[in-house]
């Protein structure tokens, strides 16, 4: 089968290229090498905005799901135009990202109906869920949402000025997953936060495993089984070409603390959820749901 995730690599080195020119700026009128990186990595969470602003505007048969929120993020991102239009070129980038955002909503409604009462956001992004989804607030469950301090900071000062006061139950934890001991410092600050270790969680790590490193993406694993505990899950986005050299999922959420995992690629993510066949391109994105 035709390999295509290049495409997206493709768009994500124009992303970076565009980092290394802002870089190469003269000393003074230069922002730090980190903040330009992380700023543009966090730009990409525009482009999902704009895709899930443009699922409430489908027909209600049609459409996946609706993100009130959506509108006022996609908007925020004009700066980032020539980005997101990138990834929104990418050809299965829109059917991606509306099959994905699907699939972790139903995880989520699962993990409320089997009692969870923690929801944890790794790389929260521009995600609305804490906002949006009513079992979630029918459960009462506090949502914690991990990112950068900068896209947080992005993210409050949106919601705000659209006039949205961020209820109680939605928690910020600002954290940088670059931090060498990981694990034991995100668990740390989560507790600082509120969660409670052990008590079962559902972990949300939509979009970010491309962004992290190996080393980061086995302490994030550890840290979701081991602080999470028992019952507890995790919903998230990954290709395996890409991201995992030779080991299989499988075997690395199992190394890393989690009994079980389904996982799902693309194409049968579209034979789920949408009519038609999928593109040949369909298989390259994977979505999981590891159980510990
Ligand atoms: C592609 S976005 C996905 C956002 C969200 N999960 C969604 O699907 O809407 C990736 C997110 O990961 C965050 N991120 C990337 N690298 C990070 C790091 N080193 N520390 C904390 N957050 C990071 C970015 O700021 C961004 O919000």
């Amino acid at each position: 089968m035709e390999k295509t995730g290049e495409s997206y690599q493709q768009a994500l080195r124009h992303v970076r290229a565009q980092e290394e020119r802002a870089a190469s700026e003269p000393a003074t009128s230069r922002t730090p090498d980190k903040v330009v990186r992380s700023r543009t990595v966090a730009d990409t969470a525009f482009s999902i905005a704009a895709v899930r602003a443009e699922e409430g505007r489908r027909p209600e048969g049609e459409r996946l799901f609706v993100d009130p929120y959506a509108d006022a993020f996609a908007a925020a991102g004009a700066h980032a135009a020539e980005s997101t239009q990138r990834f929104l070129d990418l050809p299965f980038f829109r059917d991606g990202v509306r099959l994905r955002t699907k699939f972790i909503d139903d995880c989520v409604r699962d993990g409320m109906t089997a009692g969870l009462d923690q929801v944890v956001l790794l790389g929260a992004g521009f995600d609305a869920r804490g906002l949006r989804m009513a079992e979630i607030e029918a459960r009462r469950a506090t949502v914690f949402e991990v990112d950068t301090p900068e896209q947080l900071a992005r993210k409050r000062h949106v919601l705000t000025a659209a006039g949205v006061k961020l209820p109680a139950r939605v928690v910020y934890v600002p954290f940088d997953f670059d931090t060498p001991d990981l694990e034991s410092e995100l668990a740390g600050a989560l507790e600082v936060a509120g969660f409670r270790p052990g008590a079962g969680a559902m972990f949300v790590w939509e979009g970010v495993i491309g962004y992290v490193d190996d080393t980061a993406i086995d302490q994030s694993l550890r840290l979701m089984a081991t602080a999470g505990g028992p019952r507890s899950r995790v919903a998230f986005t990954f290709a395996d070409e890409a991201h995992l050299g030779t080991e299989d999922m499988a075997v690395r959420t199992k190394r890393c603390g989690f009994g079980s995992l389904e996982s799902l690629a693309g194409d049968a993510l579209w034979r789920k959820y949408l009519p038609g066949d999928p593109p040949p391109t369909a298989w390259v994105m994977k979505v999981g749901l590891a159980i510990v």
